[in-house]
């Protein structure tokens, strides 16, 4: 999944924006932390839902927090290793400070680790994974009565949390997350996600159409749709079943002011009835996530991933014919088990054939429990494993600065999202393939939508000058007469 402003939610960064602090009113107040991927973030908004109606507080302050939530995220080691410091020093501050704290583990770690946690290592009051957060509060209230640990990793085959309204808490105002679906039945040998959601399952349509619309009424401009296999989504009712390109459509068509993205797609099943919908609607962002994964057809066959190279490559180049300028970006993972010099060689020579925009590149982590833990072995050696990395990356860098360069001299319609990193006088903004451009503020606001002419570039961000504040119905009208 890729990131969203600054929160690179493929990654195992942590989501450090807090929830507002509130007026102390005597509630417990909850401090939420949040690792991993979109769907977490987006699941802590859930959280913070859970817990609102049943009358805590949310505080972005930790010192002032009566409970603290840590949403973990185990899909490497290194990941599962920064929550366990994490956790360990939230511990010690507990017991030096004598202080009340509850503290809970949220998320993909608690199913795995739950014995660990509460047992071995005594760390926390509270394990709770992700099908149980409705439980939540009678679970807090039970740690609190007893002083024992409360636990529910009970994963559900029903569970979308449909009905319940995401408390936005740590978002700009502009941009969401809309999550469609749950779980994955995909089972990549490597990845552990299927173990820590459970099976996969679709949201119905209409709540999604109705949170969407809601989104719109409240001044939201961009929703990303998420789910670990978008493309899966599958949701039959009254007889009529609707798939992702349906839904996709149907959201696209809550408020043509609406840019729309989504997250994540498998190459197995990215469809041209999905192509198409992105060539018809405007306002659905012309880029695409498709994680490749590895650029050798036998790798991806242990992988599992049911695709061959030459498959993905004729995936991307019927994208290409059915939606011209299309951008995409990838997932590649360096040092799978087994893997040879020649078939690293066969991920950069993919790259070179597909020239990414942006990719999200990892050293294999083995999961315990995984189809690959089981029956293969991790013997790329770690030095071998950082090499390869290394050039899948220089290589990465190339390819996006390139592509960043030919970007230089046309127009983009970028979605003012807010000041840049370096400087208030300065905006940052997305277009609409998803690459990220500083301009002059001038007088334009957070929200409009501005024609900027790109001047210059780095690898990782467009330069330009705004021109004139447009609408995304405009925007296509001209497209079209230039067309
Ligand atoms: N559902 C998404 C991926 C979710 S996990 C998809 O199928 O594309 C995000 C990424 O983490 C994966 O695409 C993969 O590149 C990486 N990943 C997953 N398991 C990993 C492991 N064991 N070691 C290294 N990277 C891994
Ligand atoms: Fe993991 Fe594969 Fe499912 Fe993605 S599709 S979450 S990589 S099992
Ligand atoms: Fe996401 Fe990490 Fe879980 S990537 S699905 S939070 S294992």
């Amino acid at each position: 999944m890729q990131p969203i402003q600054d929160i690179d939610i493929l990654d195992e960064d942590v989501d450090r924006a807090k929830p507002l602090a509130r007026e102390a009113t005597g509630q417990q107040m909850v401090y939420l932390e949040t690792y991993g991927c979109q769907m977490n973030v987006s699941d802590s908004e859930i959280v913070a839902s859970v817990l609102e109606e049943h009358g805590y507080g949310l505080t972005r302050d930790e010192a002032e927090a009566d409970v603290v939530l840590i949403n973990t995220c185990a899909i490497r080691e290194n990941a599962e290793q920064k929550v366990r410091t994490r956790l360990g020093m939230l511990r010690a501050q507990k017991r030096d400070a004598k202080r009340d704290l509850t503290l809970g583990v949220l998320g993909c770690m608690a199913e795995r680790l739950r014995e660990k946690l509460l047992e071995q290592e005594k760390l926390v009051d509270l394990v709770v994974g992700p099908d149980a957060y409705r439980d939540l509060p009678r679970l807090l209230h039970e740690a609190n009565e007893s002083g024992q640990a409360a636990v529910n990793v009970q994963l559900s085959k029903e569970e979308t949390y449909a009905d319940v309204s995401p408390v936005r808490y740590a978002s700009n105002g502009l941009s969401a997350f809309v999550s469609i679906m749950r779980g994955c039945d995909n089972m990549c040998s490597f990845c552990v996600v299927p173990f820590t959601r459970g099976r996969e399952r679709s949201r119905p349509v209409t709540t999604i159409l109705s949170e969407v619309a809601q989104l719109v009424e409240d001044g939201y401009k961009e929703v990303t749709v998420l789910g670990q296999n978008v493309n899966s989504y599958h949701f039959a009712q009254d007889g009529t079943a609707v798939s992702f390109p349906e839904l996709l459509h149907r959201i696209s068509l809550v408020s043509p002011e609406l840019r729309i993205r989504y997250s994540t797609s498998h190459p197995k099943d990215c469809s041209d009835e999905l192509l198409h919908v992105h060539r018809e609607r405007p306002n659905i962002c012309n880029y695409i996530h498709l994680p490749v994964q590895h650029g050798n057809t036998e790798v991806l066959q242990r992988m599992r991933r049911t695709y061959t190279r030459k498959e993905y490559l004729a995936l991307i180049e019927r994208a290409r014919r059915i939606c011209p300028g299309i951008s995409f970006s990838t997932d590649i993972i360096a040092g799978f088990c087994g893997e040879t010099e020649a078939q690293h060689e066969d991920t950069l020579s993919l790259m070179k054939e597909v020239r990414y925009d942006h990719a999200y590149m990892f050293k294999y982590s083995e999961r315990p429990n995984t189809y690959a833990a089981r029956k293969y072995e991790d013997d790329v050696p770690e030095e071998v494993k950082q090499r390869r990395l290394e050039e899948i990356i220089t290589l990465q860098r190339g390819h996006a600065l390139e592509s960043n360069k030919q970007e230089v001299g046309r127009t983009h319609v970028v979605l003012v999202e807010g000041p840049s990193k370096k400087s208030d006088e300065q905006f940052f903004g997305r277009t609409d393939t998803n690459k990220g451009v500083v301009f002059d503020r001038e007088d334009y606001q957070a929200g409009d939508y501005v024609r900027v002419r790109i001047d210059d570039c780095t690898s990782s961000t467009l330069l330009g000058t705004a021109l004139e504040r447009t609408t995304l119905q405009e925007a296509a009208q001209t497209e079209t007469i230039v067309a």
